[in-house]
C-alpha cells in the first residue's frame, strides 16, 4: 500500500473501519462463484457520504483504485479488487419511511434486499424486485448492476424502482439530483464506475394477498418459449415465468432432496400469478390455454409454492456445488431462443467435450442464464464461443448481471464504437483518473 494512504484512510473512517488483516480481506477478494480472485490493499467501511468522499479523495490522491462492494453476490466479477481498496457499504444499512403512507422507502446502499422487502411489507406494500440472493444483495449493488430478477416481467428492473438517490463522485462531491438530467438513469447500471451510491429512495408496489404457482413440463425449449410467450398475453396478474431446463431441474431437485415431479425428462416452466383474490382458478384458466403443456403441478399455499420455487431458485447453488461455473447471462430475441439453445450444446461440446451445460432464467423476457461447468476458471474459450453465438443471433452478451470484469473482453460485442466512445467521455469527465472500479465496463482483458 502506498505510503500515507492507509493513514489517510484511517483518518477518513477511523482505524477500526480501515482494515488490512489478510484474514478479513480474503472474503472480499473473491467473487461468489469462486471463479474470479483479486487482491485488496485494504477494506474500508465508511459510515457517511462525507466519509466516502474522504476515502475517494485519498485514493485519487494516491492514484489507487477503489472498488465499491455491497453483498458481493455479483456474478460478473464487478466487485473483485485488483490491487485496489475495497469500499464496503456495510454501514449504510438504515431503512426508513420519510413520508409514512407514501408508497416509498428510504434505504441505505448497504441495506439488503431482504430487509427492504420486510420493510415494504411492514408499510403494507411490497418491493418490485426479487432475486434468490436477497439475504445478501444490497440496494447499492442492485442499482449499480440494474438487477433484474424473477419479477422484472411485471415491475421492471431495479432502476424502475428508484425514485431518487444520493451518490458520491470520485472528487468527493455528494450529489442528490441533477438539473435537466436524471441522476438515477446515469448511475443505474454503471457498476460502481461513475459514483458510489450511498442512499436511495425506492418506490413500492402493491402487496398481493393471493398467489398461485405452477411448474409445468413441456416437450422442448421451443415449446417452453411458445408457452411463455402465450402466458404473457393472457393474464394481467402474471408475476413470473421462468424456464428450467431438464439438467437444471434434475440438479436442483437432487440438491434440495426433492423428486423431479414429472415422469418424462424435459424442460419446465414455473408460472406464478399474484392478485387480490384467490388465484388458483385464474392460474388453471391460463394453463388451460397454454400450447404444448404436458403436465403441471400447482400450489397456492406457502409450503407447496416454496417447494416449487426451490426447483427454480435452488439452481444457482446446486450448480455451484458441482463445480466452478462459467456464468453467461445473455439476452436473445424470442424468435431465436429455441435455436440458440439447440446450437448451444454442440457449441460448448466443440470447445470442451463433456462439459456440463445448464440453462434457466427469465425466458419471457428472452433472458437466459447459460452455466457451463468443466472448463478451468481461466479458460475463456467457452465464454467466447457462447457470447459470439449470442451476438451472431442478434442477442445481448449481458442481460441483467452486467459486464463487470468477467465480460469486459466482449464489451465491443455489446455496444458500438460510438457508444463506447461516449461512455469513455462520460467516465473521463466524472472520474478523470479512472480510479473508480478500474477494469469494469472497460473494453479489455478481464482479470482474476
Ligand atoms: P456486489 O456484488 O457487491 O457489487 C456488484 C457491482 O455493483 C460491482 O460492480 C460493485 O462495484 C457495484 N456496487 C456495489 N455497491 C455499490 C454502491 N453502493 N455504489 C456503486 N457501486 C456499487 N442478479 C440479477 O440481476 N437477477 C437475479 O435473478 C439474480 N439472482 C441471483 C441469485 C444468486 C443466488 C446470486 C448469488 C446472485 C444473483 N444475482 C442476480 C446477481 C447479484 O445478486 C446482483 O448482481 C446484485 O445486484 C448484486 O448486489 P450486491 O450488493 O451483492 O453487489
Ligand atoms: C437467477 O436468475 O437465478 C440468477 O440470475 C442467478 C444465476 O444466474 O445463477
Ligand atoms: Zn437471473
Amino acid at each position: 500500500m502506498k505510503e500515507g494512504l492507509l493513514a489517510a484512510l484511517r483518518d477518513a473512517v477511523g482505524a477500526e473501519s480501515a482494515v488490512t488483516d489478510p484474514a478479513v480481506l480474503a472474503a472480499h477478494e473473491v467473487d461468489w462463484t469462486g471463479r474470479f480472485r483479486g487482491r485488496a490493499l485494504a477494506l474500508v467501511r465508511p459510515g457517511s457520504a462525507g466519509e466516502v468522499g474522504q476515502v475517494l479523495r485519498a485514493c485519487v490522491a494516491a492514484g489507487v483504485g477503489v472498488v465499491p462492494q455491497g453483498g458481493n453476490t455479483g456474478l460478473v466479477a464487478g466487485a473483485v479488487p485488483r490491487d485496489a481498496v475495497v469500499l464496503s457499504t456495510a454501514r449504510f444499512d438504515a431503512l426508513g419511511q420519510s413520508d409514512p403512507g407514501a408508497a416509498e422507502l428510504t434505504a441505505g446502499a448497504g441495506a439488503t434486499l431482504e430487509r427492504v422487502q420486510r420493510a415494504a411489507i411492514d408499510a403494507g406494500r411490497a418491493f418490485g424486485v426479487d432475486l434468490a440472493a436477497r439475504g445478501s444483495a444490497t440496494v447499492g449493488g442492485m442499482i449499480a448492476t440494474d438487477a433484474g430478477g424473477i419479477h422484472r416481467l411485471r415491475y421492471g428492473s431495479m432502476r424502475r424502482q428508484v425514485l431518487g438517490l444520493e451518490a458520491v463522485l470520485a472528487d468527493g462531491s455528494v450529489v442528490r439530483g441533477l438539473p435537466g438530467h436524471d441522476l438515477v438513469e446515469l448511475v443505474a447500471g454503471s457498476e460502481g464506475t461513475l459514483a458510489v451510491i450511498t442512499e436511495a429512495r425506492l418506490g413500492l408496489v402493491p402487496s398481493w394477498s393471493h398467489r398461485a404457482t405452477a411448474l409445468i413440463s413441456v416437450d422442448d425449449i421451443a415449446g417452453a418459449v411458445a408457452a411463455a410467450e402465450h402466458a404473457t398475453t393472457t393474464s394481467p396478474e402474471l408475476e413470473a415465468v421462468e424456464l428450467v431446463d431438464a439438467a437444471s431441474l434434475a440438479l436442483a431437485a437432487a440438491r434440495g432432496g426433492q423428486a423431479v415431479p414429472f415422469a418424462a425428462p424435459g424442460p419446465a416452466l414455473l408460472v406464478e400469478l399474484a392478485g387480490d383474490q384467490p388465484m388458483l382458478d385464474a392460474l388453471t384458466a391460463v394453463l388451460s390455454t397454454l400450447p404444448g403443456l404436458r403436465n403441471a403441478v400447482l400450489a397456492d399455499d406457502g409450503p407447496g409454492r416454496r417447494r416449487l420455487w426451490a426447483l427454480r431458485e435452488g439452481i444457482t447453488e446446486a450448480i455451484a456445488s458441482v463445480g466452478v461455473p462459467h456464468k453467461l447471462d445473455v439476452g436473445l430475441p424470442m424468435a431465436k431462443l429455441a435455436g440458440f439453445v439447440e446450437t448451444l450444446g454442440p457449441t460448448v461440446e466443440g470447445v470442451h467435450a463433456g462439459a456440463g451445460v445448464f440453462v434457466f432464467g427469465h425466458v419471457a423476457l428472452g433472458n437466459l442464464h447459460v452455466n457451463v461447468v468443466g472448463p478451468a476458471p481461466d479458460d475463456e474459450r467457452v465464454d467466447d464461443a457462447v457470447l459470439r453465438l449470442v451476438a451472431d443471433l442478434g442477442g445481448e452478451v449481458a442481460a441483467e448481471h452486467g459486464i463487470g470484469r468477467a465480460k469486459a473482453r466482449w464489451l465491443s460485442l455489446a455496444r458500438s464504437p460510438d457508444a463506447l466512445a461516449m461512455h469513455a467521455r462520460i467516465k473521463g469527465m466524472l472520474d478523470p483518473g479512472g480510479l473508480l472500479n478500474p477494469g469494469v465496463l472497460e473494453a479489455g482483458p478481464p482479470s482474476r
